[in-house]
């Protein structure tokens, strides 16, 4: 009966896997994976579901154009916005099935290559509709995993492999290296050829060892799927400033150097891109010296990239040059000097956090709630000074 039921499913859905399929079809079998999607900013990704996605959309003169250019990475999935603007026709996000997907999990999984452009990167997607792109080392030469099931010798014990509702391709590159983030995640250049917003890692390229998934998905306990029960799964919560960035403090490291006068703070970013990326987001030092019982604040430091024009800020569809970068670049150990002098028994706080919204923007956007415009710890430490 299983077994009618499992084939059943398979001849009704091999041939339905296309950019339109739902996550939620995949929630069935692998359900810790989709559960773990759902919370996160890809999920989020449309207007509907990031109210600073909206907030910025809505003062974006495409939106005045009828041109929802933001589809081509915010809602991949809404093949009716992205038809019509190629052919160069207005098209709004109307709240359907293919916007309320975002970032889904096919458009990730059938990802087979990535096409280098100035503007943009772009995502080229596979036309064979019923195989998904994924990693193992051990199938790395298996391009085309079928589902198959296998009856012992008396029939009683039945060995199944692959998916019933898939055929899996272990060879594609991109999923081993993390390169298969870089068609949304490289960069973006304006009208006035401006990097608006770029992750720099041409620096430092992604390794098999080290690179997006190794961070932002690592191998977490928990099968991932209900058909097999293997012990770990990779993390579909993409883990980031918006969401669970408590994963994410291990690769930043916050030392502290006395000096003859004053003494030194290290930030240093293991990651292979700028600590912050989007040009919304502010970083921000603060150190305080517990002195008996007195708390003596420092003044912060900010760690900010501002784009603008003719000198001044300016909207991302304005700006022509990056006017100031103190962003905490890749691999970069930034030193910050404190003229204060420490003694001994002071209990030094080193506290490394953000804003989601540069304040200053955040009343021009009207995103005044403090889930945007609150400072945020990201990282904290405490030196009992010798
Ligand atoms: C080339 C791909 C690409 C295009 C096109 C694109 N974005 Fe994005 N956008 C991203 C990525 C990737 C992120 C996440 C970056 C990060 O967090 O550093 C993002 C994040 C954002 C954020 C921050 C969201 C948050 O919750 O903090 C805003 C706002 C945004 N985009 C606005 C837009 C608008 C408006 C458009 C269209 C006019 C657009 N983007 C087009 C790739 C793109
Ligand atoms: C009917 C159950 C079922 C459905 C529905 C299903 N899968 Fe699977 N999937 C499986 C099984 C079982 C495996 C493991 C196959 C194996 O290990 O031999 C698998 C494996 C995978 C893998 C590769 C795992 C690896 O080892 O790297 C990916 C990626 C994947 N599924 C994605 C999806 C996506 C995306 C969807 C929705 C479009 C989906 N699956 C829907 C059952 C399913
Ligand atoms: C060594 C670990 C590491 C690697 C490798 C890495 N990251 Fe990150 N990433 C981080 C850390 C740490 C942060 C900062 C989180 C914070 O401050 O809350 C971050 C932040 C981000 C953010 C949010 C930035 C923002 O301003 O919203 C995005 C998006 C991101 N990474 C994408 C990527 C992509 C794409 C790659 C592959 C090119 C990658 N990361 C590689 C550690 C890593
Ligand atoms: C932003 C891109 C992206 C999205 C969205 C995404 N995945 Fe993945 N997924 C990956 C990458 C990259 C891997 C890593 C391949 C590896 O190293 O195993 C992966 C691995 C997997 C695996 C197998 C490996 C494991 O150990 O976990 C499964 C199963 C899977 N994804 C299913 C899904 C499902 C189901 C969804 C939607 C609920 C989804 N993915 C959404 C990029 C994505
Ligand atoms: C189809 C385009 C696309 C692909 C492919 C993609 N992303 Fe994203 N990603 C986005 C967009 C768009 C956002 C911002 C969504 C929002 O907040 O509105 C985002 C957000 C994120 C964030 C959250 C940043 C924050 O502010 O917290 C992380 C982390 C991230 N992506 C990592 C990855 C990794 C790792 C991969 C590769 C495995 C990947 N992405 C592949 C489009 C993509």
């Amino acid at each position: 009966m299983k077994t009618f039921l499992l084939l059943s499913l398979l001849l009704s859905s091999l041939n339905a896997l296309d950019a339109f399929t739902s996550s939620s079809v995949c929630q069935k079998c692998h359900p810790v994976i989709y559960n773990e999607y759902y919370h996160s900013q890809h999920r989020k990704a449309s207007i509907f579901s990031d109210p600073i996605h909206k907030a910025v959309w809505d003062k974006h003169p495409y939106k005045k154009k009828g041109m929802y250019k933001c589809a081509k990475c915010h809602t991949p999935n809404d093949k009716v916005i992205l038809s019509k603007l190629e052919k160069h026709e207005k098209a709004l996000p109307v709240k359907n099935k293919g916007q309320l997907e975002g970032v889904s999990c096919v458009s990730c999984h059938n990802i087979k290559s990535i096409e280098k452009h100035a503007r943009s990167n772009t995502n080229v997607i596979t036309s064979n509709k019923h195989t998904l792109y994924s990693a193992r080392e051990s199938e790395k030469n298996n391009s085309d995993k079928k589902y198959k099931m296998q009856k012992s010798l008396f029939g009683f014990v039945t060995k199944k492999s692959g998916s019933p509702y898939h055929d899996i391709d272990f060879t594609n590159e991109l999923f081993y290296n993390g390169n298969v983030c870089m068609g949304c995640h490289s960069h973006k250049e304006n009208a006035h050829k401006l990097q608006v917003c770029t992750s720099k890692i041409t620096a430092h390229p992604n390794s098999e060892k080290e690179n997006c998934i190794t961070c932002h998905m690592p191998k977490i306990p928990g099968s991932f799927t209900t058909l097999r029960d293997t012990k770990t799964h990779r993390f579909h919560g993409f883990s980031g400033v918006s969401h669970k960035a408590s994963m994410l403090r291990q690769y930043i490291k916050l030392t502290y150097e006395k000096k003859p006068q004053g003494f030194d703070v290290i930030i240093y970013n293991s990651a292979n891109h700028p600590l912050l990326l989007h040009p919304l987001r502010v970083g921000m030092l603060k150190v305080s010296i517990k002195r008996s019982n007195k708390n003596i604040a420092l003044d912060p430091v900010k760690f900010i990239r501002i784009i603008g024009k003719d000198k001044h800020p300016a909207p991302p569809w304005v700006a022509t040059e990056v006017l100031k970068d103190t962003q905490i670049q890749a691999k970069e150990h930034r030193v910050i000097h404190f003229n204060t002098d420490l003694e001994p028994n002071d209990e030094l706080i080193v506290t490394l956090g953000d804003y989601l919204v540069n304040p200053k923007m955040a009343k021009k956007l009207g995103l005044n709630k403090p889930q945007f415009t609150a400072f945020r710890i990201f990282k904290e430490e405490h030196f009992n000074v010798k």
